[in-house]
């Protein structure tokens, strides 16, 4: 039988005010692939990239890509189909830039290859959703652009954005891990009133100066009273790092999903030194860190 490959961008979630909702699909890439193997009882796998040794000890059974893989099939009702999967990861794990969401994705992308009547994106990002747990890093995963996402019952509410074309990101990696079950577990239970309202009014500013291209204001859009303030004490010189990025010419900067990734809006004319700014700031401070330009990937999961 033959091999399958998809690639499925990383995604920036929350994108400041938007938590759990906003999330935006970036030009960075984790791969995965699956040869189906009739005589297979259950998925092998072989694993290169970041993370490959941590990846290799762990229980094959708990591996997100062969559950999504069962669960598309679960959902065509059709016998599963094992085999062989490999996974190429790019993406840098556990940083804020959704490599999970990149292995749940790409094991669905994957399955629906093979059922004789594959699921629609809307079905796709039902599944994803349950796995996940919130939608704002599997719906641009599937989607690309900027998607704003409502996860319901049994079903997510998703609108897909484009991403101004000028606009692009300066991605710093710190050698910091915060796992997002620790970073959710530092936001508070109540927040003031007045807070929530300026996040509602930062989240809606984001999304409309997106489509109007009314960039300036994302110097305001990206501030967040939900969760930036109480992570960034998991990000040591997160502060530091924001104002650099201010200070090179970034429209604003915040932290890419539950962290340690933080992730600056910035023209084409100023991302460079922006992204050299902030890496500066943790190298400095004797933190390793790794620096990205990128841009919104504008197509989502695909087969390659
Ligand atoms: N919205 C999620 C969070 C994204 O910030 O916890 C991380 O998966």
């Amino acid at each position: 039988m033959n091999t399958i490959r998809v690639q499925v961008p990383a995604t920036s979630a929350n994108c400041g005010p938007g938590f759990d909702c906003l999330g935006l699909a970036l030009n960075l890439y984790n791969i995965f692939s699956f040869t189906p193997n009739s005589d297979a009882k259950e998925f092998t796998y072989t694993f290169t990239g970041y993370g490959a040794e941590l990846l290799e000890q762990e229980d094959p059974k708990t591996n997100l890509i062969g559950i999504a893989i069962e669960q598309v099939f679960a959902k065509a009702q059709e016998p599963i189909q094992y085999g062989h999967i490999t996974s190429d990861t790019l993406i840098p794990p556990s940083r804020g830039l959704g490599s999970s969401s990149t292995a749940i994705v790409g094991g669905l992308l994957l399955a629906n290859q093979l059922v004789s009547t594959p699921l629609s994106k809307e079905e796709l990002l039902v599944i994803a959703n349950r796995m996940e747990g919130h939608p704002d890093n599997v719906a641009p995963a599937i989607y690309g652009n900027l998607c704003c996402a409502t996860g319901l019952k049994d079903r997510v509410l998703n609108t897909v954005i484009p991403v101004p074309e000028t606009l692009c990101f300066a991605v710093v990696v710190p050698e910091v891990l915060v796992s997002t079950e620790y970073a959710r577990s530092v936001l508070p239970n109540h927040v003031p009133f007045k807070e929530a309202v300026q996040n509602v009014s930062h989240a809606s500013l984001f999304v409309t100066s997106l489509i109007t291209n009314q960039l300036d204001n994302l110097s305001i859009a990206l501030e967040d009273n939900l969760h930036v303030p109480y992570r960034k004490t998991l990000i040591p010189y997160c502060d530091e790092v924001f104002a650099a990025a201010k200070a090179t010419g970034a429209y604003g900067a915040t932290i890419s999903g539950s962290g340690s990734t933080l992730i600056a809006y910035a023209d084409k004319e100023h991302v460079k030194n922006v992204a050299d700014a902030m890496g500066q700031v943790f190298s400095l401070h004797g933190i390793d860190n790794k620096v990205y330009i990128l841009v919104a990937d504008t197509k989502g999961a695909t087969t390659i």
